[in-house]
């Protein structure tokens, strides 16, 4: 079955500098690199990647930025009939990675911020899986959420960046959360234990990232724990993208949660080895490569 993604589509201006530049400060780097990102559009092209039929339902600008922005989504397949041009601007990611590949990033959310309910698809027929961040307006998520309960179709939420509508997580069935997130939404605790406090609010399924120490996943039933595979790291933008859209993908395709879960890992890790976030994603034959 197929995975509908509805969310932001940006263009990521990146620098790679000496250090994040504190408040007041100013850092230098080399020339910087354009490229695709947003994370709906990390999602959708990492659950195109990873071999599921995928959509996207957002927007991009009626500008020039527009075409660096649907680069990778093209190439991945994605299907944009539900893609739509606004007059705003396109979104604009400005990203700084220090050399331990961590980064601090500022969105222009532009046409991302112009997106409303009636820009959702009229039906979701042919859809499985619904897949939501947090950088469109919370009436859209709520909205898609909404539909997606309606129609029967499984709602993956990503919540970032972390901040959550009170109604959102009684819809939704599996919430991907890192540890700031996870922080920000349970409260302080030992990992398993904050998810499981999450698991009281609605969803069925909660997954922490972890970075560099894997992932953890708890559902009513059990936990389920990854180590993270051991990778040179470059510039971790889009991994968690990776996770959630290579996770879903899986889904859909009728793959159990823990294969479902050990791909997104083995996928989010590789896509940390290159610079970019969609320009860095693996296809479905390297991941597997390191899955054997
Ligand atoms: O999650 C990474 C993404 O966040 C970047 O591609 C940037 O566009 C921001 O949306
Ligand atoms: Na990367």
């Amino acid at each position: 079955m197929s995975v509908l993604v509805v969310g932001s589509v940006n263009v990521d201006i990146t620098v790679r500098a000496s250090a994040i530049p504190a408040p007041g400060e100013t850092v230098l780097g080399p020339a910087a690199q354009v490229s695709p990102g947003g994370k709906g559009a990390n999602q959708a092209v990492a659950a195109g990647l990873a071999g599921a039929p995928t959509a996207l339902c957002g927007a991009v600008g009626a500008d020039a930025f527009q075409e660096v922005a649907l680069r990778g989504l093209r190439r991945a397949g994605v299907a944009l009939s539900d893609l739509h041009r606004l007059a705003e601007a396109t979104g604009l990611a400005l990203i700084t990675v220090d050399p331990h590949g961590e980064n601090a990033i500022t969105v222009a959310s532009g046409a991302n911020a112009a997106v409303g309910p009636d820009h959702l698809p009229s039906t979701l027929a042919g859809i499985s899986h619904l897949l939501l961040q947090q950088e469109l307006p919370e009436a859209v998520t709520l909205a898609a959420a909404q539909q997606g309960r309606a129609a029967r179709v499984r709602v993956v939420l990503n919540a970032a960046p972390a901040r959550v509508h009170a109604d959102l997580l009684p819809l939704v069935h599996h919430l991907v959360v890192n540890e700031h997130e996870l922080e920000a939404m349970a409260g302080p605790g030992e990992h398993a234990a904050q998810a499981a406090r999450l698991l009281a609010r609605g969803p069925e399924v909660v997954t922490v990232t972890l970075g560099a120490r894997g992932h953890l996943t708890v559902t009513g039933s059990q936990t389920l724990t990854f180590p993270a595979l051991a990778v040179p790291v470059v510039d971790t933008t889009g991994a968690g993208d990776t996770f959630c859209g290579v996770m879903t993908a899986r889904l859909a395709l009728g793959e159990p949660l823990d294969r479902a879960l050990r791909a997104a890992g083995v996928a989010a890790a590789l896509t940390c080895t290159r610079p970019g976030a969609q320009d860095a994603m693996p296809d479905w034959a390297e991941v597997q490569a390191h899955l054997a």
